[in-house]
This record gives C-alpha cells, sequence and structure tokens, in this order.
C-alpha cells in the first residue's frame, strides 16, 4: 500500500493532536516536522516516531516529498505558511481560525484555486460525534425548522502568550473560541447568516506569564440567520473549571441540548484529586465531569482520517478552505458589529 506522507508544521498542543491522529492511520506516515521549539518538537517526534531532526525553517520540511502538510502555527503565519505549502505542491490542513482576517483567508483561496492544491480547513468540532448526531437528527427532522438557540465555548483561556496578542491572533475568545460555535451552527441551519451583533470585553487584561491581553477574553453575540432563526453565542477565557462547550437548539418541533464535556456521563467526587479530567480543568479535587477518549470526542482522529480519505478519493471535504473563509467572514462581521454597537450585515 502507498502511504499518503505527512509534514507537521508546528509541535505545540495542536500538532501533537494531529500527530496523534495520524498515527492512528495505518495508510498515513509522518515524514517530518518544523518547529521553532527544538526541545518541544524533538519530544513529539520521539513520542511518534518521526524520523530526522526537527527543521527550524519550515521551508525546508517544504523540500522534503510528501503529500500533505498540517499547519499547527499561530494565527498570523497561517497565510503565509499556507500560501508556501501550495505553491510547493502539497495540499495544506489549516488550523481554525482560517486566517487572522478575511482578507487573509481570500490570498489562501486564491494561491490553492492557481496552484490545483486542496485546503482542508480544521473544524474538529464538525467531527465530534456528539455534534456529528445533533446533525444527523436535525437532517432527520427531528426538530422541524429551527428559530432559535444558543452555542458556547468557555475556559479559563489559552496556553500560550501568542493568543493574548492582536496582531499574532488577530482577536480574542471570538475568532479562538466562537469561530468553532459559528461553524457548526451555519452547519446545522444549513443556510447563511444575514446579520449579526455582537458585544466584546476584556475582564481579566493581566494574565500573568503570558503578559497583557490585548484582545477580547468574552464575546456575546447573535447570529440572525436567512431562515429567520436568531441565535446567540457566548464566548469566554475567564471561565474556570474546564473547557465548557455546548449548543441549545429550538425548533417547531423539537428541542435538543449537547454538551461533550460537562456531562453527566461521568460524575466523580475525590478529595485529593487524580490524573486528569478535561482540557483547561486545573485541577481534579471536588466534583469533576471527565471526558472519556478526549481526543475522539472532540473529533480530532475523524477530522484527520476524512481529510485523509478526501485525498486518496479526491472527494471534497465537509469542511474545505472557502467554509473556513465563510465563518471568518461572519467573525469579521461581528468585530464590526462590536465596534458599530449596530446590527452589521455579514458580506460574503
Ligand atoms: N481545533 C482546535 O480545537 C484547536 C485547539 C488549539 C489550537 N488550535 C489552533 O492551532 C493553531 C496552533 O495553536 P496551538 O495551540 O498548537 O499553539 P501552541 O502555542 O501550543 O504551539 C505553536 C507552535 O507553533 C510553532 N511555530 C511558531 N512559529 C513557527 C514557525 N515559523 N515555523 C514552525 N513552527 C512555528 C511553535 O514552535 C509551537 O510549536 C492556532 O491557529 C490555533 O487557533 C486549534
Amino acid at each position: 500500500m502507498n502511504k499518503i506522507k505527512v509534514g507537521i508544521i508546528g509541535s505545540g498542543f495542536i500538532a501533537e493532536h494531529h500527530c496523534y491522529s495520524y498515527s492512528l492511520l495505518p495508510n498515513v506516515e509522518i515524514v517530518g516536522l518544523s518547529s521553532l521549539l527544538k526541545d518541544q518538537a524533538t519530544d513529539l517526534m520521539k513520542k511518534f516516531g518521526i524520523p530526522g531532526d526537527p527543521l527550524k525553517d519550515y521551508k525546508d520540511l517544504l523540500k522534503i516529498e510528501c503529500d500533505v502538510i498540517s499547519i499547527c502555527v499561530p494565527n498570523f503565519l497561517h497565510k503565509d505558511i499556507t500560501i508556501d505549502v501550495i505553491n510547493s505542491g502539497k495540499h495544506a490542513l489549516v488550523e481554525k481560525p482560517l486566517a487572522r482576517y478575511v482578507s487573509e483567508g481570500k490570498e489562501m483561496l486564491d494561491a490553492s484555486e492557481s496552484a490545483n492544491r486542496k485546503i482542508f480547513y480544521c473544524e474538529n468540532n464538525m467531527y465530534a460525534p456528539t455534534f456529528s448526531k445533533v446533525k444527523e437528527i436535525i437532517d432527520e427532522g427531528g426538530l422541524g425548522r429551527i428559530y432559535m438557540g444558543r452555542g458556547k465555548e468557555q475556559h479559563s483561556g489559552p496556553h500560550s502568550a501568542w493568543f493574548y496578542k492582536k496582531d499574532k491572533a488577530g482577536g480574542g475568545a471570538l475568532v479562538d473560541l466562537g469561530i468553532h460555535d459559528i461553524a457548526c451552527l451555519v452547519w446545522y441551519l444549513g443556510c447563511k447568516v444575514k446579520e449579526v451583533f455582537c458585544q466584546i470585553k476584556t475582564i481579566v487584561p493581566n494574565r500573568g506569564e503570558f503578559g497583557t491581553c490585548e484582545v477580547e477574553d468574552n464575546a456575546v453575540g447573535v447570529l440572525y440567520f436567512e431562515n429567520d432563526a436568531q441565535v446567540i453565542i457566548e464566548e469566554s477565557w475567564t471561565a474556570p473549571g474546564g473547557y465548557d462547550m455546548r449548543f441549545e437548539l429550538f425548533g417547531t418541533e423539537g428541542q435538543i441540548k449537547v454538551a461533550p464535556t460537562f456531562s453527566n456521563l461521568i460524575s466523580v467526587y475525590s478529595e485529593k484529586g487524580y490524573g486528569y479530567a478535561v482540557e483547561k480543568a486545573s485541577t481534579t479535587a471536588g466534583w469533576t465531569f471527565p471526558v472519556p477518549a478526549e481526543a475522539w470526542n472532540f473529533g480530532y482522529p475523524q477530522e484527520i482520517k476524512h481529510f485523509i480519505d478526501c485525498i486518496i478519493e479526491n472527494k471534497e471535504p465537509l469542511t474545505d478552505g472557502k467554509y473556513g473563509q465563510e465563518i471568518l467572514t461572519i467573525v469579521e462581521a461581528m468585530y464590526k458589529s462590536a465596534e458599530s454597537k449596530k446590527i452589521e450585515e455579514v458580506n460574503y
């Protein structure tokens, strides 16, 4: 069997999820990794048996023969690295958000079209089993016409300094977490967002070792859909207690609530605490709600397998670069609304 050859750029949080997900696929071989952080990269390469040494300059990775590259770097690098990857003849797996700004996303899509190489947009929530089940129920007509709802993603804040810097991240909780909710909601409702309203705030400006939080750490917004539905989103980087993600959707013939974390699948009370409960939980003492098979529950391996299958079978993915750009366009309109304090149209 000819294996699909993969390169990885980055060795941080999400790069590890990509490496783990590829390692589950017998038809995939990781051929190299580039990162600025040598020790972190060396550890990751050892853990997943990736050959060679970490490459400091990602352009050296592009010289290695491979089919696709996972781009697992801070948001401000998505545009240039994706364009270089595509122009080197490889497909690009780009993490969310597609880029910091719609203008950057457009350059990436243009490059993808001219070079005839695909952008796979990594929106793991659309591959998560609980969220996929919701989509199935909606498509089977279980809820009737959805007219209202809410989505939220909350935790205590990201794990690296760059997330908190405007020029590196492009924005805060809205573009980092809200982007997940919006991607699922557009998929669930199956129609465009017409207008948006949004308010953003920074509640904790001093982030200790990460310095100043230059972006919003809280965002509340309303998405007005073409089918007349209005859906609230609530995004926070100041909520301790572990990653909380959930949707409630109301339809003319039903309603649904979904929460892959903070579920009652397992409830533990522990005086001393134990190993690990869920992403971003700072303690396991007291009452906790551990998430079984977290990577699988969050959809990372299913997402990566889908992309590899799309390469082998030359199929279009569920989440391509254009989808990433559509969601980013909604986010950008929400930032505009936060500034104007008015409802803004989404101009695709
Ligand atoms: N899908 C998700 O749920 C999810 C979760 C976390 C992060 N992400 C996204 O993944 C991306 C990376 O986030 P992260 O949490 O892994 O960040 P991180 O801070 O944990 O890691 C960043 C990595 O980028 C590497 N890097 C930076 N500049 C580089 C360069 N020029 N060449 C090579 N490597 C370079 C660093 O060495 C580091 O290993 C972001 O776009 C983020 O939004 C997605």
